[in-house]
């Protein structure tokens, strides 16, 4: 696995969140290449991970990467729909690389990702800010398109497919730290939520072969990894086959065996869908000290009217029946959600359903969203985005202040336990201080004081303090047993 030197974050606003991080990938070691590829990252994890998967094939057909824009002969950019905000990012920077392109006329310009299927017309004809568009189930074709484009032609593959998983490739870690990693092991959504563009840019599921999941696993383990996350849109859905038929496989299997690596590797995952998730993958997660005892469950809101609407197919007495059950089979478990506000129709008593139903849940952390109407989608045929943009505003601006409180208290009440931390690195604010996580995804700083420990070792920590996103705490013993 090849390491990144450089990761910076660019654009972070407040209700972006975790959609609106963008990462530059740089420089992966290798330098030999002639030809350099650059390539920014939007969106979600999976956005991230297809980065790396497309990193792998680039670095296959002769090129190496740069952490520099301007020294690069291919700039890509892997793009997300999710909401307006983010679409508009992504407009903002290809232009600036339209203006580099002046400087550098050879250069490619490409645009991988959500946004390839619904604006390729335009983009590429209209607008001509780009020179290849590549879908996100095509990837495989990007040589070839890299081709057509230098010889002048429109270089556009958007198909989506009902099989392609890029189970044999071998994602080139991008902008890592050497001890966490996310594997993909499934693409696409069948859901339907009727907010969500992710079933158009994104296609059907389909779930990656296991072998090849458990490989990355094992290798990611050999070359000094610690952690890995599962990723999915909606994991629990997991569902695979051999070809004879002979080895069927749901997500609680597939959980149990990944945990089975090796006890110091920690198995995360994510996304989870309330109607999904089983006691089947509650009794694997408390069986193995090595998954984590974190679940990302988004509830989207808290009234079943509105969760009708968005056709998430479960109530509000539902969902609360979900928290109860993780509560009862794994009672120390990290719950974190998605929240959306202003959803068509939606009023004061809606919102205020939400607001209880996350004191309820005792959130330890959840990404906040005002509703963005997405074209295409069900919810932009069937109804009016009727709530105004300062309703909107005001009621995110609700469910951040309450969700601030409940992440405190939920902190607070960490005070004076021990946590085994998976250490990651330094601390973004001191090098004097460790950084890590414990099992339930809580960031844990504690001081390095002259202890011999390194990234990718456990530590016994005791918290001794908090502020609502980190645990503070001071070292007990080094945890050489792994978790
Ligand atoms: N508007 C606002 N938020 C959205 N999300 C998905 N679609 C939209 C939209 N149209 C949020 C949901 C989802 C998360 C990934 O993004 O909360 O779980
Ligand atoms: Fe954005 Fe969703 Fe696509 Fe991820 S899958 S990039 S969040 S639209």
């Amino acid at each position: 696995m090849l390491d990144l030197a450089q990761i910076r974050t660019m654009d972070k606003t407040q209700d972006e969140n975790r959609q609106g991080e963008a990462y530059l990938h740089g420089d992966t070691g290798m330098q030999t290449h002639a030809r350099k590829f650059y390539i920014e990252s939007y969106g979600c994890q999976m956005n991230f991970s297809d980065s790396e998967i497309v990193a792998s094939i680039l670095q296959e057909s002769g090129f190496s990467s740069t952490p520099s824009y301007s020294e690069a002969d291919l700039v890509l950019i892997n793009t997300c729909s999710i909401r307006e905000k983010a679409e508009q990012t992504v407009r903002n920077r290809l232009h600036i690389f339209r203006q580099q392109k002046k400087a550098k006329p050879g250069m490619l310009i490409g645009i991988l990702g959500c946004m390839a299927e619904r604006l390729k017309e335009k983009l590429i004809e209209e607008e001509k800010l780009v020179d290849l568009v590549i879908g996100p189930d095509a990837y495989r074709t990007l040589p070839g398109l890299i081709e057509e484009a230098q010889s002048g032609q429109k270089a556009v593959n958007t198909l989506l497919s009902r099989e392609e998983t890029y189970a044999d490739i071998s994602p080139v870690r991008l902008g890592g730290n050497g001890v966490t990693a996310f594997v993909s092991i499934m693409r696409g959504c069948n859901n339907m939520c009727s907010f969500c563009v992710v079933p158009f840019t994104r296609g059907r599921e389909r779930s990656r072969d296991a072998n090849s999941i458990l490989k990355e696993c094992r290798d990611l383990f050999e070359n000094g990894y610690r952690e890995v996350t599962l990723l999915g849109q909606n994991v629990d859905s997991y569902n695979w086959a051999d070809e004879n038929n002979n080895e069927l496989l749901s997500f609680s299997g597939l959980l149990e065996k990944c945990a089975q690596t090796d006890p110091s590797l920690r198995i995360r995952f994510s996304t989870s869908h309330p109607k999904d998730i089983t006691d089947d993958v509650l009794r694997v997660m408390r069986k193995y000290d090595n998954i984590c005892k974190n679940i990302h469950l988004p509830v989207q809101s808290g009234s079943t009217r509105i969760l009708q609407l968005m056709n998430r197919t479960y109530t509000r007495e539902w969902y609360i029946a979900k928290i109860n059950r993780i509560r009862e089979l794994i009672p120390e478990c990290g719950i974190s959600s998605d929240i959306i506000s202003g959803f068509c129709t939606e009023t004061d008593e809606d919102h205020a359903e939400t607001l209880s139903l996350m004191e309820y849940a005792g959130y330890d952390m959840s990404y906040m969203f005002f509703y963005s109407e997405r074209p295409g989608t069900l919810a932009a045929r069937r109804f009016r985005d009727d709530v105004k943009e300062d309703v909107k505003k005001r009621r995110l601006e609700e469910i951040v202040h309450l969700q601030n409180k409940l992440s405190k208290i939920s902190n607070r009440q960490d005070i004076g336990k021990q946590f085994s931390v998976l250490i990651e690195g330094d601390s973004k604010k001191s090098q004097a201080y460790w950084m890590g996580r414990n099992s339930q995804n809580k960031v844990v700083v504690f001081p390095k004081e002259g202890q011999s420990l390194k990234p990718g070792e456990y530590a016994i920590v005791r918290i001794e303090n908090c502020t609502g996103a980190t645990l503070i705490g001071t070292l007990s013993i080094q945890d050489l047993k792994g978790n």
